[in-house]
């Protein structure tokens, strides 16, 4: 199985190099920019003729939230027009594409877990561009698997759970917000059931949504990482309008994993357990 990784520095990308030791008969290539770049149509044909690849793993994209509302072209070449590349040339090399999606498609007013086919309406930017993306993806491409997750962290780069460690050394008390619900995603979790799907040799392509299981709000979540990691700092349940950013995120993202669960036959972890998991290998 000869596999490009597309993006492989960000957090996704990481903790699939990370898992590459544990699928010895899988030959990979990890690849990012500037060196390659997904909007580089060019570019990427080269790589894609050189290859032979059976499968690509697309872990990059635009993913600064906020950022992307004034810096629409800049997230439009990357989550759109990068894509569509991608999926072009995995139609014209016969490549199989993982790509990956968002819960900021939807727009945060349902009230319980949202399934694959439910209506999509993003409340921001990037959410627009992630959803052009998944478009470009299913009209190029019949062998395609798209995932969208929510909230991801990992050992590896920038997010949240970092963050909130790193704010807790100097700060006695932090507000947090009470008023988003979702769900967190420990990108090791994600990355080893793509490799996992692989292994399978699954054909059920499609749109499946992944996240860890349960339910949390920023507030539940920063209350855990400091149980599990023992920090002291308190934590104070803030609601949204208390901490307005430039992009508005859905109140209400929760994903209902049943379809993946049921097509894949493998159970999707707790977020709790896999966050105790991810803060012992920090
Ligand atoms: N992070 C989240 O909370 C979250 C939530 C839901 C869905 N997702 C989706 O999950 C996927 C993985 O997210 P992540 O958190 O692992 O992202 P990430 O850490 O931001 O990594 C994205 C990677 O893509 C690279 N990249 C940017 N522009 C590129 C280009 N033109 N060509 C090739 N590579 C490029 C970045 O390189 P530079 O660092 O050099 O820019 C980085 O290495 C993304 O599709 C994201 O939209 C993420």
């Amino acid at each position: 199985m000869k596999i490009l990784v597309t993006g492989s520095g960000g957090q996704l990308g990481s903790e699939l190099q990370f898992l590459k030791d544990q699928y010895s008969t899988f030959e990979f290539t990890f690849s990012d920019y500037p060196e390659m770049d997904i909007t580089n149509k060019d570019g990427l044909k080269t790589a894609f003729e050189q290859g032979n690849f059976d499968f690509c793993i697309n872990c990059a994209a635009y993913t600064a939230v906020d950022k992307a509302e004034d810096d629409r072209t800049a997230c439009d070449n990357i989550n759109v027009l990068g894509s569509k590349n991608l999926a072009e040339l995995c139609k014209e090399y016969d490549v199989t594409l993982f790509h990956i999606s968002t819960d900021f498609v939807f727009d945060g007013t349902s009230s319980k877990p949202l399934k694959e086919d439910q209506a999509t309406s993003p409340v921001n930017y990037y959410g627009v561009s992630k959803l052009n993306g998944e478009l470009e993806v299913a009209k190029s491409l019949d062998k395609y698997f798209i995932f969208r997750t929510s909230w991801l962290y990992s050992t590896f780069g920038n997010n949240f759970v970092k963050t909130m460690i790193k704010l807790s050394e100097n700060r006695d008390e932090l507000n947090i917000i009470a008023d988003q619900i979702g769900s967190p995603t420990y990108a090791r979790d994600l990355a080893q059931s793509i490799l996992d799907i692989i292994s399978s040799g699954s054909t059920n392509y499609g749109l499946y949504h992944y996240s860890n299981q349960g339910v949390a709000s920023w507030y539940d979540f920063t209350c855990a990482i400091f149980e599990y990691k023992s920090i002291d700092t308190k934590v104070q349940p803030i609601p949204t309008e208390k901490y307005p950013t430039p992009a508005a995120r859905p109140h209400y993202s929760v994903m209902d994993k049943s379809k993946f669960e049921k097509i894949f036959e493998k159970n999707i972890p707790h977020w709790r357990t896999s966050l105790k998991k991810c803060l012992q290998s920090l």
